[in-house]
This record gives structure tokens, C-alpha cells and sequence, in this order.
């Protein structure tokens, strides 16, 4: 089926195009920058979603690994029975991966998922507002900075948001939706569109230090570490009491691993300094830890070790 648009501005839109196989294709192309926990995560449910995607990172070790993640994380679908092998080669085929920041040229919209500091990701939004065509949006996986100074590094304010997943991105339904002072209801029109086409729910939020999700989760993360740091309970404890007593997937403490403890600890830094309220203070065991290396999950140990 050829696509013909009858909008003529393309930022509102988004069109399946084709129908194939049973295999949807939509007419947009996603870039996402960065290809860790979270890229990797937002270019696979973008491709199952039938989009085809640019994955983007500064090394190819990098984007080599996201693509591992990926095909694991649908090698887990096809494992229940929910995804057949042909649709896993489908939505791996729709994934380029690049270390060519210069292919934001072809995108229409470029999600951003680097690391959470925002000296690199103003780099990144200036870099993209430079190569990106003029319609492109730009669209922040930020957990906790202000989109509205991200915003204003670009030429384009009114094209750039906050859109954020939770890990792991594949099982949670949320994607925290977050206006800057100047994001056009155009812009959050359209990438709420796409959360949607995504199978996220979109939640909308202002931009807040921490905006709703890691305000209430970090803080309690937080008074987790600081019951372990004054020896209340054992981490196990902590987690058992949390799990059985508030049934919550996982304790906090397994969480904060899972999340990444250096991840936890800026997030409540970005409190803290945001509201200038020592309730937000973090606790020095998780600034030490953090020292130490025991980042979570991903260096092997946090709060628990990993083999
Ligand atoms: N890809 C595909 N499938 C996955 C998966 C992945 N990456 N991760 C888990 N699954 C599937 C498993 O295959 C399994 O499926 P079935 O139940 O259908 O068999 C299911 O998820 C459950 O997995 P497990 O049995 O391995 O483990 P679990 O029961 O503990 O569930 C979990 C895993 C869904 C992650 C659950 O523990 C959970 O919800 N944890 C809390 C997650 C959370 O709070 N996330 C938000 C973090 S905060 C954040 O992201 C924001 C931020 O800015 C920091």
C-alpha cells in the first residue's frame, strides 16, 4: 500500500503504511541515541511497534551490545509463546545500528537516551538540533533534568520534550510524558501518538526536578539505604518487608541495584539541589558505595552481588 500524507505538516501524524505478513510498518523513523539499558530497551519496543529505528552510540562495542539485549529480550517472547522467531528477524531487520551521529538527518524523531548528566546531553541536543532536519522532533529519556533548559540549547524549543520509559523498558507500561516552558502541543501531540503506538501509556507531567516518578521512588530508595546505614535491618530484610508487606515487585534495595546505584544517587543530587530541601539529602552510604564502584547490577555489585 503506498502512503500518501493529507496533512500537510508531518509533525502531527503518524501513519502504518503498510500491512504485511501481519507486520505493520509505520512511517515515521525513530533515532534513538544511546544504546544501553534504557536505548536499547526504547529501539526494540519502537521496532516491535513497526518503526524502523536508527540505534545510536559512541562506540560499536556499545550498539553490539544493545543489540544482544534486544534479541534476548524477544528470544524471552518467543520462550512464553508470544512472539514467533520470523517476527523476532522482523523487528531485529527495522534496527540500524551506528556510531554516525550524522544519520539524525533521516530521523523524525530522535529520542535521546545517554547518560543522565546534562553537560553531555546539551552536547547532544545542540549536535542534533544542528544535524536533524528543521520538522524533527527531539525527545529527552531524561529521569529527572529539566527539559526546559535541554530545550533551550536548541534552535527548536518547541519541538523538544521529555519522554520517559521505565526499566526495563520491554515490561513497563508508563512512559512519563514532560512539557518544557516552550514545547508546542504539536510536539506533545505527536509523541504522545508514538508512546501510544508504542503500546506505552502516556502520563503527562511539568517539568519538576524528578517529575512524579523518580520524586516518590527515589526518596524511598533512599530511606531504604539510610535504614541499612543505621543498621535497622539486613538489605534482605528491607527488601522482604517491602515485597511481602507492600507488594511491590522487588525491594528497594534490589531496585536501586537494577536502576544503578551511581543512577539513584544523581537523581537525589537533582532533588536535592532542585528543591534546596534536605529531606532530598542522599545518603552517604550510597555516595560511598557509588565511590567504591558498586554501581548495581551492571558492575557486578550493589546492595546484593551478581554473577
Ligand atoms: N524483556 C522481555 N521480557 C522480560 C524482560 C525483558 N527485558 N524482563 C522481564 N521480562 C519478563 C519475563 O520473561 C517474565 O515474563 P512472564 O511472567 O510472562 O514469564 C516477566 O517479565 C517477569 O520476569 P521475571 O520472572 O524474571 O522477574 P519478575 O517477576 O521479578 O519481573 C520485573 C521482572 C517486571 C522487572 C518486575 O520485577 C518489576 O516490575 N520490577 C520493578 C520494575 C520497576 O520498578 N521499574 C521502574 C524502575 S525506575 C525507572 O526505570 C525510572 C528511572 O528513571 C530510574
Amino acid at each position: 500500500m503506498q502512503y500518501s500524507s493529507k496533512y500537510p505538516d508531518n509533525e502531527l501524524v503518524i501513519t502504518r503504511i503498510r500491512v504485511q505478513k501481519g507486520f505493520v510498518q509505520m512511517d515515521k523513523k525513530i533515532m534513538v541515541i544511546g544504546a544501553g539499558q534504557m536505548g536499547s530497551g526504547i529501539t526494540q519496543v519502537a521496532a516491535q511497534a513497526g518503526f524502523s529505528v536508527i540505534m545510536q552510540d559512541v562506540k560499536e562495542e556499545f550498539t553490539a551490545r544493545g543489540m544482544k539485549t534486544i534479541r534476548t529480550s524477544l528470544e524471552r517472547f518467543v520462550k512464553k509463546g508470544t512472539m514467533t522467531p520470523e517476527t523476532v528477524e522482523e523487528v531485529m531487520s527495522r534496527i540500524t545500528p551506528t556510531t554516525d551521529v550524522a544519520m539524525a538527518k533521516e530521523a523524525d524523531v530522535i529520542i535521546e537516551a545517554a547518560i543522565e548528566k546534562m553537560d553531555i546531553k546539551k552536547a547532544i541536543f545542540r549536535q542534533l538540533d544542528e544535524l536533524a532536519s528543521d520538522n524533527a522532533l527531539l525527545a529527552s529519556n531524561t529521569s529527572s533534568l529539566a527539559i526546559t533548559e535541554l530545550a533551550a540549547v536548541t534552535k527548536r524549543p518547541e519541538k523538544v520534550m521529555g519522554m520517559h520509559f521505565m526499566n526495563p523498558v520491554p515490561m513497563m507500561k508508563l512512559v512519563e510524558m514532560i512539557r518544557g516552558l516552550q514545547t508546542s502541543d504539536k510536539t506533545y501531540q505527536t509523541i504522545e501518538a508514538l508512546a501510544k503506538e508504542m503500546g506505552k501509556t502516556p502520563v503527562a507531567v511539568k517539568d519538576f526536578p524528578g517529575f512524579i516518578s523518580n520524586r516518590v521512588l527515589m526518596p524511598m530508595i533512599n530511606e531504604a539505604v539510610y535504614c541499612l546505614y543505621e543498621g535497622v535491618a539486613t538489605p534482605d530484610a528491607i527488601d522482604e518487608i517491602m515485597k511481602l508487606g507492600m507488594s511491590h515487585p522487588m525491594g528497594p534495595l534490589q531496585l536501586a541495584d537494577f536502576i544503578g546505584l551511581d543512577t539513584c544517587l544523581y537523581i537525589m543530587e537533582v532533588l536535592y539541589e532542585g528543591f534546596g530541601d534536605s529531606k532530598y539529602r542522599p545518603c552517604p552510604l550510597l555516595r560511598k558505595y557509588v565511590e567504591a564502584g558498586y554501581l548495581g547490577k551492571k558492575s557486578g555489585r550493589g546492595f546484593y552481588e551478581y554473577a
